[in-house]
């Protein structure tokens, strides 16, 4: 019989390893034979550890299971797949999965994650070996074509992006230009850079492939923060794995032509997630954002072109180039193509990963997905794409979740986090925390969000103490101005997005009169 445990971050803090342990000590003395086979998470988070046990008739799901229930799970017909309370039925049934539309998380908690073979029977390869059969210039037409755009929050059109780099000329030594990958996931709340790793690397690794092929740079870097100790082990695994098999180095799946691939890990700071700040690391000093132009395209790692991209957006490419642009732009609507991994977080019951097309609303997340709040109290705010994104409350509950809308409801869909908190949030206190974010995470290069953050925090920590309020609310709106004007970076410029949110939508946490509903 074989059974399948995640083996990543994710199902790890919650047991999963002495899960596996359980089973495999009661599986000998009980003169069992079992294959225990470790897969990525599949991102329904509240089911962790979640044990499957493989049947003629697909996969049957238990959980969250504890190295407890082992004895109790294989003493009631765990292993021919009978009823358990645990039991949660066929995996794929369970409504929380069959309701997604998953193209980059496809095969996340399907495979081994190291598994090539495994890899390329559930699709996987076809995206480079298509590419490998075009020119730059078509690779980069078919991610035009699909409307893909930059998931690490900008939003950026992929297509123009990749092209960008395409077209600039070849260096003296034959032409270094690079692809850096930014996985230095560091909004709260977010978590899908290191399910996709953990659970797919091979698919990252293709996108990187493929984007190498497209903008002829021979060299790759995947930025990786030192929080995620097993993503950094995964990745560097699969890497081998597709050298071995000829799908990095020097003659990439036999077309003579070079991609090789390198992780590099960050120390965890937050503005290594800024793109300058993370070409600086990679480049061995301290993350500080440099001032644009040039852009990355232009004149990126050691000056060279770099493409800079999220693992999400590099992981998208496979299934464009596999399947077509045309089948990932039907995907989504307006100019928001394709799925978003959207990420809930934070008091929410069923916390976890909902793969989407663009425009579902955020009431379907919070509620149809996530089932509301944990506690059990009333919905009261949520907040979209990190903690520089801006706090919603009930009343933009029927926002459809793409770029466009989320931005006219004065949000940013940023990296697809969604961050719950029910009726007991002190909105003021979160107003606080932005500031004190941003004090301890910026890199200190320009005064608005150097001073002003500080200056923010004192201004709200007298708000909290009821001191001279209408002189610290002006001064925050002030500060937060002076922040979005002036800023170099998102980091500082972001900042006043959470605050003037929860001021204007929850003006009672600051002492003014409630807002009148919307
Ligand atoms: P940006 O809008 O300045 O740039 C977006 C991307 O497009 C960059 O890679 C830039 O180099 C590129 N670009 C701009 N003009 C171009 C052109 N003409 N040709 C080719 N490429 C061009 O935004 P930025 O500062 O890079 O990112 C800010 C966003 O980052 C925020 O919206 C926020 O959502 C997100 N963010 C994400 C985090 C995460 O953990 N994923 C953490 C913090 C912020
Ligand atoms: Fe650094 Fe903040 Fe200025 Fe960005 S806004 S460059 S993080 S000081």
């Amino acid at each position: 019989v074989t059974l399948w445990l995640p083996g990543d971050s994710a199902a790890a803090s919650v047991g999963a390893d002495a899960v596996a342990a359980a089973l495999l000590n009661e599986a000998a003395s009980r003169g069992l034979e079992l294959r225990l086979r470790r897969n990525g998470s599949r991102g329904l988070f509240w089911l962790e550890p979640l044990l499957e046990v493989e049947t003629p008739a697909g996969r049957i799901a238990y959980g969250p299971v504890a190295a407890d229930d082992v004895p109790g799970l294989l003493d009631r017909g765990l292993l021919e797949g009978a009823g358990h309370p645990l039991c949660q039925g066929p995996t794929e049934e369970i409504p929380y999965l069959k309701d997604q539309e998953r193209l980059t998380f496809a095969r996340v908690g399907v495979i081994e994650p190291l598994d090539l073979a495994g890899y390329e029977a559930q699709g996987g390869l076809a995206g480079l070996r298509r590419a490998l059969a075009l020119t730059p210039a078509e690779i980069v037409d078919a991610v035009t074509d699909s409307g893909l755009r930059g998931r690490g929050g900008a939003g950026f059109p992929a297509g123009i992006k990749w092209r960008t780099v395409l077209e600039q000329p070849a260096g003296p030594d034959g032409g270094s230009k690079y692809v850096c990958c930014n996985a230095d996931e560091g909004d709260s709340g977010t978590f899908a850079d290191r399910l996709l790793i953990e659970g797919d690397p091979f698919l990252l690794i293709e996108g990187l492939a493929i984007a190498g092929l497209a903008t002829g740079a021979g060299q790759g870097f995947v930025y990786l923060r030192s929080e995620y100790p097993r993503a950094i082990e995964v990745l560097k695994r699969a890497i081998c794995v597709m050298e071995q098999a000829g799908w990095l180095g020097d003659d990439l799946g036999g077309s003579g032509r070079t991609f090789r691939l390198e992780v590099r890990r960050g120390a965890g700071a937050y503005i290594c997630g800024e793109e300058s700040a993370m070409l600086e690391s990679l480049e061995g000093r301290r993350g500080t954002v440099r001032a644009k132009p040039p852009i990355p395209a232009v004149a990126g790692l050691f000056g060279r072109p770099t493409l800079v991209n999220n693992v999400l957006t590099l992981a998208a490419v496979p299934t464009i180039l596999a399947r077509g642009a045309a089948f990932y732009r039907d995907f989504g609507q307006g100019r928001s193509r394709g799925t978003q991994a959207f990420q809930l977080a934070g008091n929410v019951r069923r916390g976890g990963l909902v793969e989407k097309a663009f425009g579902v609303s955020l009431r379907a997340l919070i509620e149809d997905f996530g089932g509301g709040t944990a506690s059990g109290r009333p919905f009261r705010a949520a907040q979209l794409g990190g903690p520089l994104g801006a706090y919603v409350g009930a009343a933009q509950l029927d926002t459809a979740m793409d770029y466009e809308s989320v931005a006219a409801a004065g949000g940013l869909l940023g990296h697809g986090g969604i961050v719950v908190f029910d009726d007991t949030v002190d909105m003021a206190r979160m107003a606080r925390f932005a500031f004190e974010f941003c004090e301890i995470e910026s890199c200190g290069k320009c005064t608005p969000c150097r001073i002003g953050a500080v200056r923010g925090k004192e201004a709200l920590e007298r708000i909290l103490g009821d001191r001279d309020l209408a002189r610290n609310l002006a001064l925050v709106e002030e500060l937060c101005e002076l922040m979005a004007d002036g800023s170099l970076c998102a980091m500082g410029g972001l900042t006043p997005m959470p605050v003037l949110s929860a001021l204007r939508l929850f003006p009672e946490d600051f002492g003014r009169a409630p807002a009148a509903a919307a």
